[in-house]
Protein backbone atom coordinates (compact mmCIF):
# COMPACT_ATOMS: atom_id res chain seq x y z
CA UNK A 1 0.00 0.00 0.00
CA UNK A 2 1.09 3.60 -0.85
CA UNK A 3 2.59 5.44 2.56
CA UNK A 4 0.97 8.68 3.66
CA UNK A 5 4.08 11.29 4.61
CA UNK A 6 3.76 13.32 7.38
CA UNK A 7 5.50 16.39 7.88
CA UNK A 8 6.33 17.80 11.27
CA UNK A 9 7.28 21.79 11.87
CA UNK A 10 8.45 23.53 14.84
CA UNK A 11 5.23 24.68 15.65
CA UNK A 12 3.51 23.65 18.93
CA UNK A 13 1.73 20.35 19.08
CA UNK A 14 4.05 17.28 18.02
CA UNK A 15 1.17 15.50 20.09
CA UNK A 16 -0.66 15.90 17.03
CA UNK A 17 1.69 14.14 14.71
CA UNK A 18 2.20 11.06 17.37
CA UNK A 19 -1.54 10.43 17.57
CA UNK A 20 -2.13 10.95 14.26
CA UNK A 21 0.93 8.62 13.60
CA UNK A 22 -0.14 6.43 16.20
CA UNK A 23 -3.96 6.06 14.10
CA UNK A 24 -2.93 5.52 10.91
CA UNK A 25 -0.20 2.51 12.44
CA UNK A 26 -3.35 1.27 13.96
CA UNK A 27 -5.41 1.73 10.79
CA UNK A 28 -2.75 -0.43 8.99
CA UNK A 29 -1.32 2.01 7.23
CA UNK A 30 2.43 2.94 6.37
CA UNK A 31 3.74 6.42 7.53
CA UNK A 32 6.56 8.31 5.89
CA UNK A 33 8.15 11.45 8.67
CA UNK A 34 9.62 14.42 7.19
CA UNK A 35 10.54 16.92 9.97
CA UNK A 36 12.09 20.43 9.70
CA UNK A 37 14.97 21.26 12.11
CA UNK A 38 12.82 23.13 14.05
CA UNK A 39 10.34 20.50 14.02
CA UNK A 40 13.01 18.01 15.97
CA UNK A 41 13.87 20.56 18.48
CA UNK A 42 10.07 21.12 19.36
CA UNK A 43 8.84 17.81 19.24
CA UNK A 44 11.75 17.01 21.76
CA UNK A 45 10.88 19.74 23.73
CA UNK A 46 7.06 18.77 24.02
CA UNK A 47 7.94 14.86 24.97
CA UNK A 48 7.08 13.37 21.92
CA UNK A 49 10.46 11.82 20.33
CA UNK A 50 9.89 8.19 20.69
CA UNK A 51 7.80 8.47 17.78
CA UNK A 52 10.77 8.34 15.39
CA UNK A 53 11.12 4.89 15.99
CA UNK A 54 7.54 4.05 15.62
CA UNK A 55 7.09 5.27 11.98
CA UNK A 56 8.11 3.02 9.26
CA UNK A 57 10.51 5.59 7.44
CA UNK A 58 11.80 9.43 8.35
CA UNK A 59 13.23 11.45 5.64
CA UNK A 60 15.99 13.68 5.97
CA UNK A 61 14.85 17.17 5.67
CA UNK A 62 18.11 17.75 3.31
CA UNK A 63 17.61 15.17 1.27
CA UNK A 64 16.23 16.32 -1.62
CA UNK A 65 16.90 13.25 -3.48
CA UNK A 66 14.42 11.18 -1.21
CA UNK A 67 11.85 9.85 -3.46
CA UNK A 68 9.23 12.00 -1.76
CA UNK A 69 10.77 15.02 -3.63
CA UNK A 70 9.62 13.53 -7.01
CA UNK A 71 6.03 14.10 -8.70
CA UNK A 72 6.78 10.55 -9.81
CA UNK A 73 6.49 8.88 -6.04
CA UNK A 74 3.24 7.57 -5.80
CA UNK A 75 1.85 8.47 -2.08
CA UNK A 76 -2.08 8.79 -0.47
CA UNK A 77 -1.46 12.17 0.51
CA UNK A 78 0.45 14.55 2.83
CA UNK A 79 -0.31 15.96 6.00
CA UNK A 80 1.54 18.76 7.88
CA UNK A 81 0.70 18.75 11.87
CA UNK A 82 1.60 21.22 13.12
CA UNK A 83 2.30 23.59 10.36
CA UNK A 84 4.36 26.90 11.25
CA UNK A 85 3.54 29.86 9.84
CA UNK A 86 7.45 29.66 8.26
CA UNK A 87 6.93 26.78 6.78
CA UNK A 88 3.33 27.73 5.65
CA UNK A 89 4.73 31.00 3.97
CA UNK A 90 7.30 28.90 2.15
CA UNK A 91 4.84 26.27 0.94
CA UNK A 92 2.33 29.40 -0.28
CA UNK A 93 4.97 30.47 -2.29
CA UNK A 94 6.60 27.67 -4.04
CA UNK A 95 9.60 27.66 -1.81
CA UNK A 96 10.69 24.29 -2.05
CA UNK A 97 14.02 24.24 -0.42
CA UNK A 98 13.71 21.19 1.81
CA UNK A 99 12.24 17.88 1.68
CA UNK A 100 9.29 19.20 3.43
CA UNK A 101 8.41 22.03 1.38
CA UNK A 102 9.57 20.65 -2.00
CA UNK A 103 7.43 17.52 -0.74
CA UNK A 104 4.09 19.74 -0.49
CA UNK A 105 5.18 21.57 -3.38
CA UNK A 106 5.07 18.11 -5.09
CA UNK A 107 1.63 17.75 -3.64
CA UNK A 108 -0.02 20.82 -4.93
CA UNK A 109 1.35 20.62 -8.29
CA UNK A 110 -0.10 16.87 -8.83
CA UNK A 111 -3.12 17.69 -7.64
CA UNK A 112 -2.91 15.31 -4.94
CA UNK A 113 -4.18 15.38 -0.94
CA UNK A 114 -2.05 18.24 1.36
CA UNK A 115 -3.65 18.44 4.43
CA UNK A 116 -2.49 21.35 6.75
CA UNK A 117 -2.71 21.82 10.65
CA UNK A 118 -1.73 25.80 10.68
CA UNK A 119 -1.01 26.36 14.40
CA UNK A 120 -0.32 30.04 15.87
CA UNK A 121 -1.88 32.44 17.89
CA UNK A 122 -2.89 35.21 16.95
CA UNK A 123 -2.32 35.50 13.23
CA UNK A 124 -2.44 38.13 10.98
CA UNK A 125 -3.06 39.23 8.13
CA UNK A 126 -0.15 37.27 6.46
CA UNK A 127 -0.97 34.22 7.75
CA UNK A 128 -4.44 34.31 6.72
CA UNK A 129 -3.33 35.34 3.10
CA UNK A 130 -1.11 32.23 2.84
CA UNK A 131 -3.25 29.85 4.24
CA UNK A 132 -6.30 31.29 1.50
CA UNK A 133 -3.86 31.30 -1.32
CA UNK A 134 -3.21 26.92 0.22
CA UNK A 135 -6.80 26.79 0.04
CA UNK A 136 -6.87 28.04 -3.52
CA UNK A 137 -4.44 25.62 -4.40
CA UNK A 138 -6.48 22.84 -3.33
CA UNK A 139 -4.88 22.19 0.41
CA UNK A 140 -7.21 21.74 2.92
CA UNK A 141 -6.83 23.84 6.01
CA UNK A 142 -7.72 22.23 8.86
CA UNK A 143 -6.10 24.61 12.15
CA UNK A 144 -6.59 22.07 14.89
CA UNK A 145 -9.51 23.89 17.05
CA UNK A 146 -10.77 20.98 19.30
CA UNK A 147 -14.47 20.33 19.87
CA UNK A 148 -15.68 20.90 23.00
CA UNK A 149 -19.14 19.73 22.40
CA UNK A 150 -18.09 16.29 22.25
CA UNK A 151 -17.48 16.36 26.14
CA UNK A 152 -13.15 15.11 25.62
CA UNK A 153 -12.28 14.43 29.29
CA UNK A 154 -8.50 14.07 28.22
CA UNK A 155 -5.88 16.19 25.96
CA UNK A 156 -5.72 12.86 24.09
CA UNK A 157 -9.71 13.06 23.57
CA UNK A 158 -9.10 16.64 23.19
CA UNK A 159 -6.50 15.94 20.34
CA UNK A 160 -8.31 13.34 18.98
CA UNK A 161 -11.46 15.91 18.00
CA UNK A 162 -9.08 17.25 15.60
CA UNK A 163 -8.07 14.46 14.26
CA UNK A 164 -11.06 12.62 13.57
CA UNK A 165 -11.73 15.26 11.13
CA UNK A 166 -7.99 14.60 9.65
CA UNK A 167 -8.84 10.61 9.06
CA UNK A 168 -12.41 11.68 7.58
CA UNK A 169 -10.00 13.67 4.96
CA UNK A 170 -8.40 11.25 4.37
CA UNK A 171 -10.90 9.27 3.19
CA UNK A 172 -10.41 6.41 6.43
CA UNK A 173 -13.10 4.67 7.96
CA UNK A 174 -12.33 4.99 12.18
CA UNK A 175 -13.07 4.79 15.30
CA UNK A 176 -10.87 7.46 16.29
CA UNK A 177 -13.23 10.04 18.24
CA UNK A 178 -17.13 10.18 18.47
CA UNK A 179 -19.48 12.16 16.01
CA UNK A 180 -22.00 14.24 16.85
CA UNK A 181 -24.71 11.31 16.02
CA UNK A 182 -23.46 9.20 18.15
CA UNK A 183 -23.90 11.44 21.43
CA UNK A 184 -26.77 10.14 23.77
CA UNK A 185 -29.86 12.23 24.10
CA UNK A 186 -29.29 12.72 28.05
CA UNK A 187 -25.68 14.57 26.15
CA UNK A 188 -27.00 16.92 24.60
C1 LIG B 1 8.67 25.82 21.85
C2 LIG B 1 8.39 26.54 20.55
C3 LIG B 1 7.09 26.64 20.10
C4 LIG B 1 6.80 27.28 18.91
N1 LIG B 1 5.51 27.35 18.48
C5 LIG B 1 5.22 27.90 17.29
C6 LIG B 1 3.88 27.89 16.80
O1 LIG B 1 2.96 27.37 17.45
N2 LIG B 1 3.66 28.39 15.56
C7 LIG B 1 4.65 28.92 14.80
O2 LIG B 1 4.37 29.34 13.67
N3 LIG B 1 5.94 28.96 15.25
C8 LIG B 1 6.25 28.46 16.46
N4 LIG B 1 7.54 28.45 16.92
C9 LIG B 1 8.57 29.10 16.09
C10 LIG B 1 9.07 28.21 14.98
O3 LIG B 1 9.69 27.06 15.50
C11 LIG B 1 10.05 28.99 14.11
O4 LIG B 1 9.37 30.02 13.39
C12 LIG B 1 10.79 28.13 13.14
O5 LIG B 1 11.64 28.95 12.33
C13 LIG B 1 9.88 27.34 12.25
O6 LIG B 1 10.68 26.66 11.32
P1 LIG B 1 10.11 25.43 10.48
O7 LIG B 1 8.87 25.90 9.82
O8 LIG B 1 11.22 25.17 9.51
O9 LIG B 1 9.90 24.31 11.43
C14 LIG B 1 7.85 27.85 18.14
C15 LIG B 1 9.16 27.73 18.60
C16 LIG B 1 9.42 27.11 19.79
C17 LIG B 1 10.86 27.02 20.26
Amino acid sequence: MEPYILGITGASGAIYAHRLLRHLKELGAEVHLVLTEHGRQVLAFEGHKEMLDEADKVYRNDDLFAPIASGSYRHRGMIIAPCSMATLGKIAHGIGDSLLARAADVALKERRRLIILPRETPMHAVHFRNQAILSDLGAVIMPPNPAFYLKPKTIEDLVDTVLARVLDHLGLDHPVSRRWREMGADER
